[in-house]
């Protein structure tokens, strides 16, 4: 099948590792411009070479979520390129119990995990209309549909990012723009290695049992590859998924129980 991204110009935020490095390469792999962004410059110039290495093209844009001024900055340095293609995606929230989060580090996250998603977006959304395409993808989590436990700051600010992009998929579908959602379950990257690796350090546990114990709980009974995770978001970036808009897209090798 053919996805329709040559020529197409795509921004990933958090593209220096993981689940949006694998993002990036495949996008680019399909034909796509990609603009790869992050905090660690030495990273992202390996995702572009990489990139450019499989006759791809893309461009590293450094930047952090954290900072406003600086988003604001790197975003004006694409000046009159149009972004097509927005995967909104970054960093986890530190684990621990959601009852004793401060009241500051609720704000940061906020900041970090969704406000700075809605600000890009809105950065990148009127050219999408004008030009009556575009393809907005929000990596969440599968906490969204069945909230997993240690994790409530994920839980809550996810659920925050769902509810505004089904809101936001009503109002710009009819201009050629779809939003949509991909839950993770658990796909392989540093950051589940981090988080099993601070269970383990929790409970008294090896690493290799706190893995074992969670991938007993995924019907698939293995974590996912990055690349199978980057697959179904191309897809969703792609010509191909043109009527596909609002939805929630889990790719959990069924670990989500619910229907
Ligand atoms: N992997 C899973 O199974 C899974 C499951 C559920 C949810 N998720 C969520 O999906 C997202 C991606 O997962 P992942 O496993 O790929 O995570 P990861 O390995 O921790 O990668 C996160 C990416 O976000 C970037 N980032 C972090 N903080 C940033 C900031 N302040 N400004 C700009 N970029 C920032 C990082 O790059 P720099 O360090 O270069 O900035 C990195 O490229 C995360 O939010 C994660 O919590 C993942």
């Amino acid at each position: 099948m053919d996805l329709g991204l040559k020529g197409r110009r795509a921004l990933v935020l958090g593209a220096s590792r993981g689940l949006g490095r694998a993002i990036a390469v495949t996008l680019a792999a399909e034909g796509a411009s990609v603009v790869l962004c992050g905090r660690n410059r030495e990273a992202l110039a390996e995702v572009a070479a990489t990139i450019a290495g499989a006759g791809g093209d893309a461009t590293p844009l450094t930047l952090d979520l954290a900072d406003r001024a600086g988003v604001d900055a790197a975003l004006a340095t694409l000046g009159d390129v149009g972004i097509d293609i927005l995967i909104n995606n970054g960093g986890g929230p530190p684990p621990g119990p959601v009852a004793s989060v401060e009241s500051d580090v609720w704000s940061r996250q906020f900041e970090v995990m969704v406000n700075a998603l809605f600000r890009v977006t809105a950065h990148v959304l009127p050219g999408m209309r004008a030009r009556q395409w575009g393809r907005i993808v929000n990596i969440v989590s599968s906490g969204v549909v069945q909230p997993i436990p240690n994790l409530g700051i994920s839980n809550a600010l996810r659920a925050s990012v769902v509810g505004w992009a089904k809101t936001l998929a009503g109002e710009v579908a009819a201009d050629g723009v779809t939003v949509n959602s991909v839950l993770p379950g658990r796909i392989h990257t540093e950051r589940v290695d981090s988080l099993d690796a601070a269970a383990a350090t929790r409970s008294g546990k090896t690493v290799a049992e706190i893995a074992a114990a969670s991938r007993a709980t995924i019907p698939a009974g293995r974590y996912g590859t990055p690349q199978e995770f980057a697959d179904v978001v191309a897809f969703l970036a792609s010509e191909r998924a043109s009527y596909v808009t609002g939805a929630l897209m889990r790719v959990d090798g069924g670990a989500i129980r619910s229907i």
